[in-house]
């Protein structure tokens, strides 16, 4: 099926990121590697590597070998709060990466210009209106809109709610990316309607063919319907941990532990508020290593947005992006 009106639609958003479809994978950590990440971009799409909690030189290890399986371009997912988020653009720039997308909070000064002095462009999560306007003036290329139906860290607005409201307001100013709940077609329509450049889906690449992560998280994927993806609990007040939404299970419960024993620590002095907020990070960090690597779906997070209920089966990355064209090219023609 060819998809003239999908495409059209699109067009803004494969400009920008040089591919055939303006689908962007989400950046998941552990599972956005170089095998996801090249299967996507080879099918079209826009493949993310989640840098997450690596250190510079397993970055330039990855971008290496994601290289030796694509031409396409691809782009790069560093967390804003990381200790060596200067080395980790540098290693962006020496090899010629397009895109970075920024994620986990405002960007520290210098980091935007680093980036764009390094010959990419700056991609940064909006998960509220004020936060989008902050990025139009501050020179970033493009904006993801994050509704809190995603999987993994959310913010508090819906995919729908921030759709509307950003939408009209900002699409001429800056190319949007909608995220968050999407795993058809039909929606992907209405979001580029609306004047979205593209999208950008997680939760349904996961069980890709070409996805890594273990069996068994993928069969949680498979068997898992959309009120099982619920958001972790804030357990005290004065400890800002930003809301993740995983599958239910026993790695919840040990979530509130953690945070109880991190409070202790703020309590007697021996850590401050940033300290602290990183031990929660590498706490996600290795419970997602867990579930995604080790297969350990019962104690690990299984970091999963509300669309799980609509994945199926296991199957190739260039079917799940084939049907998703398909479906918002039906869509457009009725
Ligand atoms: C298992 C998992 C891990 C994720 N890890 C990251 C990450 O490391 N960095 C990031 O910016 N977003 C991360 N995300 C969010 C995705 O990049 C994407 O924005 C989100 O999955 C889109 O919503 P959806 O899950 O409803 O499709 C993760 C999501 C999942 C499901």
């Amino acid at each position: 099926m060819t998809h003239p009106l999908t495409s059209s639609l699109m067009q803004r958003g494969t400009e920008f990121l040089g591919c055939k479809t303006a689908i962007m994978c989400g950046a998941m950590s552990w599972v956005s590697e170089r095998n996801l990440v090249s299967a996507i971009s080879n099918a079209g799409g826009f493949g993310v590597i989640a840098c997450g909690a690596m250190t510079p030189e397993l970055l330039d290890i990855e971008i290496t070998e994601t290289k030796k399986l694509t031409d396409k371009p691809f782009g790069v997912n560093l967390i804003t709060m990381h200790p060596d988020l200067m080395q980790l653009i540098e290693i962006c720039g020496k090899h010629g990466i397009g895109h970075v997308v920024l994620a986990g909070g405002l960007p520290p000064k210098g980091s935007i210009e680093a980036i764009k002095a390094g010959g990419a462009k700056v991609i940064c999560f909006a998960p509220a209106m004020a936060l989008a306007k902050k990025f139009v003036r501050s020179g970033v290329d493009a904006i993801v809109i994050e509704g809190m139906e995603a999987g993994g860290h959310i913010g508090p607005v819906s995919t729908s709610v921030l759709a509307q409201e950003i939408l009209p307001e900002l699409s001429t100013d800056i190319p949007i990316f909608v995220a968050g709940g999407i795993a058809r077609g039909e929606a992907i329509a209405s979001y580029l309607e609306m004047g979205a450049a593209g999208v950008q889906l997680g939760t349904r690449f996961v069980c890709a063919h070409e996805s890594i992560a273990h069996p068994d998280f993928k069969k949680a994927f498979i068997r898992g319907n959309a009120r099982d993806a619920i958001t972790s609990v804030q357990v005290d007040p004065r400890l800002p941990v930003i809301p993740v939404r995983a599958l239910k299970n026993k790695g919840t419960e040990e979530f509130t532990a953690k945070q109880i024993e991190v409070a202790k620590l703020l309590d007697s002095g021996e850590i401050e508020m940033g300290e602290a907020q990183l031990q929660i990070e590498h706490f996600w960090a290795g419970a997602l290593r867990r579930a995604v690597i080790d297969g350990d779906v019962e104690n690990g997070s299984v970091m999963a947005g509300q669309s799980v209920g609509m994945v199926k089966t296991e199957e190739p990355v260039a079917d799940i992006i084939a049907s998703l064209m398909d479906q918002a090219e039906a869509a457009l023609e009725r």
